[in-house]
């Protein structure tokens, strides 16, 4: 486990939003490189960057073309060498994204394979023997090349799935996992991944890096037995590299060798219905809507099994958003966000910050841009100040890669670094305190002192903070069991003394009796 994850706060930047400075209306690597400061200054010390490889773009970029070349549109490779220097020198790592999954259907190695003739690349991705024989049960094409046979999609169309093998075989064209052809692949993607590794790379987040196997078990034993390779190469020669993995199943893949994977929105699951409930039927009752009357139960039954059950293994990363999801934003107003992302931070495992929202950007309702369909709306450029396009692009507007807010009250990273009560500040400053105790690091201890059905608040110690969450609008009282005072270790179980060391809104105690007001939260030190 590389040790810098324990205190890492990333940031994910969606590269054609973050900072354009070529003027073509899409955001680049210089970009990113001239806001490392502002990064550093939030206090996120790790960036996650998603793919910036040369792309037709019908995903977006998750759909590759060539995995060694930066995409034009952002720049050379010797920006993204520079980019990992100007990081580094100001302590920030660097994840690229890796998609390992797939391909673009542009992908040299996709143009040879699809050729009649046999070649080196014919079996890099799942062919079928026939153009008549489909895949039961899998996206596939059919007549679109002159090998005569149908190949397997991993997600859009642009997107043929490489070949690691079928674990359950029904049909002689299906390799084994272990055929040399499958291994071949295998070691095609490491050969990508040293290479940005040794251009000076802090690691990956891997795209569904559960579907490389075709018909694995529900272990995923097979696609875990690449990663479990793969991470002995990282043991050996990159021991710092970290992997992240978009798994959303830690018993899995925390298993298999990701040090961290995601939490992510998942309809009905933990973490969803913290922010996100919005999206199931029967109203948004998620924990965090001030009037959504929520149930912290929900999120706990989900996630304490997950926590209890990988934490010896590695971390599971709670997200602000991503760039395939809604922005919270969207039924959330600036005094729930300040509560819910102060939880996320104190919480165990490493957090992830989506760029913009640490100033609240909003989803827009606007059209499907490069494979984003509903996503696009998350993915809009930042807004840096009130200047020209907020400070994104000098561009003309209607060039910009996606249209911006254009509410007068849209948020910018400027107007909020001058409020001491934003949202930008409250984030900032909890970071800040995620820094300076060791108890809130991704690795120290985490109890539930205080979790009842529909009841507020939350309550939970990290180490020897203890740590109070009201998000509801109406004042909330708890009355805590002794040991909730009692440092860790503490032989003589005596109760500690509370020290307030960080608040939204206001906290109190009355005897062991926990007093919050609404929209609060609280961390206390025990001293
Ligand atoms: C997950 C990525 O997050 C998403 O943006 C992409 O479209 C798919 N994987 C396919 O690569």
């Amino acid at each position: 486990m590389p040790a810098w994850l324990k205190d890492a706060v990333f940031y994910e930047i969606y590269p054609q939003s973050f900072k354009d400075t070529n003027n073509d209306g899409i955001g680049d690597i210089n970009g990113i490189i001239e806001k490392l400061d502002y990064i550093k200054e939030l206090g996120c010390n790790a960036l996650w960057i998603n793919p910036c490889y040369d792309s037709p773009f019908k995903d977006a970029g998750y759909d590759v073309r060539d995995y060694k070349k930066v995409a034009p549109r952002y720049g050379t490779n010797s920006d993204l060498y520079r980019l990992f220097g100007e990081a580094h020198n100001r302590g920030i790592r660097v994840l690229l994204d890796l998609v390992p999954g797939h391909t673009s259907e542009e992908h040299e190695w996709f143009l040879e394979s699809k050729k009649a003739e046999k070649n080196e690349y014919s079996d890099r991705y799942v062919w079928t023997n026939g153009a008549f024989c489909g895949i039961g049960g899998h996206p596939y094409i059919g007549g679109e090349a002159d090998r005569d046979g149908c190949y397997m999609l991993n997600f859009f169309k642009c997107q043929p799935a490489l070949n690691y093998g079928f674990l359950n075989r029904t049909a002689d064209w299906q390799f084994a996992p272990d055929h040399p052809a499958c291994i071949a692949t295998r070691e095609a993607l490491k050969d990508i991944m040293r290479f940005w590794l040794d251009h000076g790379c802090d690691g990956f987040r891997v795209d569904m890096a559960d579907s490389l196997v075709k018909e694995d078990d529900e272990n995923k034993s097979a696609t875990g037995k690449i990663w479990k390779n793969i991470r002995e190469m990282m043991d050996s020669d990159y021991p710092e590299a970290a992997l992240v993995s978009e798994w959303s199943n830690p018993h899995q893949s925390l298993k298999y060798g990701f040090h961290a994977d995601f939490y992510l929105d998942h309809v009905g699951n933990g973490y969803n219905t913290l922010i996100r409930d919005n999206e199931s039927e029967g109203g948004d009752h998620s924990f965090f809507k001030k009037d959504g009357n929520g149930d912290i139960m929900r999120f706990l039954l989900d996630y304490l099994p997950k926590y209890d059950a990988t934490k010896d293994d590695g971390f599971i990363s709670f997200i602000t958003c991503n760039h395939d999801t809604p922005r919270a934003r969207r039924t959330l107003g600036y005094d729930e966000l300040k509560v819910a992302y102060a939880t996320f931070l104190t919480l165990p495992g490493v957090p992830f910050i989506y760029y913009g929202d640490e100033i609240g950007m909003r989803y827009l309702e606007i059209p499907t841009k490069e494979g984003g369909f509903a996503r696009t709306g998350s993915r809009t450029p930042m807004q840096w100040d009130n200047s020209k396009n907020y400070g994104f692009s000098d561009a003309n507007p209607d060039v910009l890669y996606l249209p911006q807010d254009n509410a007068a009250d849209a948020p910018t990273v400027e107007a909020q670094k001058n409020d001491p009560a934003s949202l930008y500040n409250e984030l900032k400053a909890v970071i800040s305190l995620r820094h300076e105790y060791q108890d809130l690091n991704a690795d120290a201890s985490f109890e539930v002192i205080y979790a009842e059905k529909e009841q507020f608040p939350f309550v939970y110690r990290r180490g020897n903070l203890l740590v109070a969450v009201n998000p509801s609008n109406t004042k909330a009282s708890a009355s805590l069991k002794g040991e909730a005072f009692i440092k860790e270790n503490d032989e003589s179980k005596t109760h500690s003394a509370l020290e307030l060391i960080h608040s939204i809104g206001s906290a109190s105690f009355s005897g062991t009796t926990l007093v919050m007001e609404p929209s609060s939260f609280a961390v206390y030190k025990l001293v």
